[in-house]
């Protein structure tokens, strides 16, 4: 169950990814020309992006993937390539659009589900993978920990998310003021500790079914990031009751 602080950071980071930041996303997540700085989060963001599919099935046929918080959907594509049939879901109804203008011809079985709505929704129905890359870095400790606790309640193989170091908070301060200019800044990003966060997610039930399988770090200039695998050691009991309600096809 979401709480108010979770709600509430959900509202801002709507204002921010579907007004705010829309224009300085859509060229992030381009080919186009960025500053240096932005240069070095886009290739960060590449190689988390990199490290996350390469925890994934190479042939994902058949499998349910979960792209929470997709933004502009480059995850999404990639996986749709290897034959996913993934739901990609953002608040953001801007970024959907946008990764809906960018959808490239996807060959063979994979196909995307675009959804504007929250990720925890559970009328999304079961998924064998749920990622969540940088999406719920902008969420208190208890919130991600409580927001994986839901992913997980319905995912059968793997929950992949990232969080922002805290070891490193002046490098992550001082990305967040320089990543954009201050008329668009991000709402702040929250960093967690390992340790913090593992004693949180040990309070969600829901996740004792689940392994800390690995971690990465990846740190490219003002982008740093922690990617975290979650990986199902026990069946769960609803497994295969759940049926995906029915969307838009894309
Ligand atoms: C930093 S962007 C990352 C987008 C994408 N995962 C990527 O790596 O390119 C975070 C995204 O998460 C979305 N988001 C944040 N909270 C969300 C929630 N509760 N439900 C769905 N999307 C959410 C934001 O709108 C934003 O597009």
């Amino acid at each position: 169950m979401a709480s108010a602080s979770y709600d509430a950071r959900r509202g801002e980071l709507t204002t921010y990814f579907d007004r705010t930041a829309v224009e300085a996303w859509s060229r992030l997540t381009s080919d186009a020309p960025v500053s240096r700085i932005r240069a070095t989060v886009r290739a960060g963001r590449d190689a988390m992006r990199a490290t996350l599919l390469s925890w994934l099935p190479a042939d994902m046929t058949g499998l349910r993937l979960l792209d929470a918080g997709c933004g502009t959907g480059a995850l999404s594509v990639e996986a749709a390539h290897r034959g996913a049939e993934v739901v990609a879901i953002d608040v953001s109804p801007t970024l959907i659009g946008l990764a809906q203008e960018r959808l490239p011809a996807i060959a063979g079985a994979g196909r995307i589900d675009f959804r504007v709505g929250d990720m925890l929704d559970p009328g999304l129905g079961r998924f064998d993978h749920v990622v969540a890359m940088d999406s719920l870095i902008h969420y208190r400790a208890a919130d991600i920990a409580r927001a994986l606790a839901a992913l997980g309640a319905r995912t059968d193989g793997s929950v992949l998310f990232t969080v922002a170091p805290r070891t490193a908070l002046l490098t992550v301060m001082h990305a967040a003021g320089k990543f954009f200019p201050r008329s668009d800044r991000s709402p702040a990003i929250v960093p967690v500790t390992e340790g913090g966060l593992r004693r949180r997610m040990t309070s969600e039930t829901a996740l004792d079914a689940f392994t800390w399988a690995r971690s990465h770090r990846i740190n490219s200039g003002f982008y740093l990031s922690n990617a975290v695998a979650l990986t199902r050691a026990r069946p769960s009991a609803s497994a295969g009751s759940g049926a995906a309600s029915p969307g838009v096809r894309t």
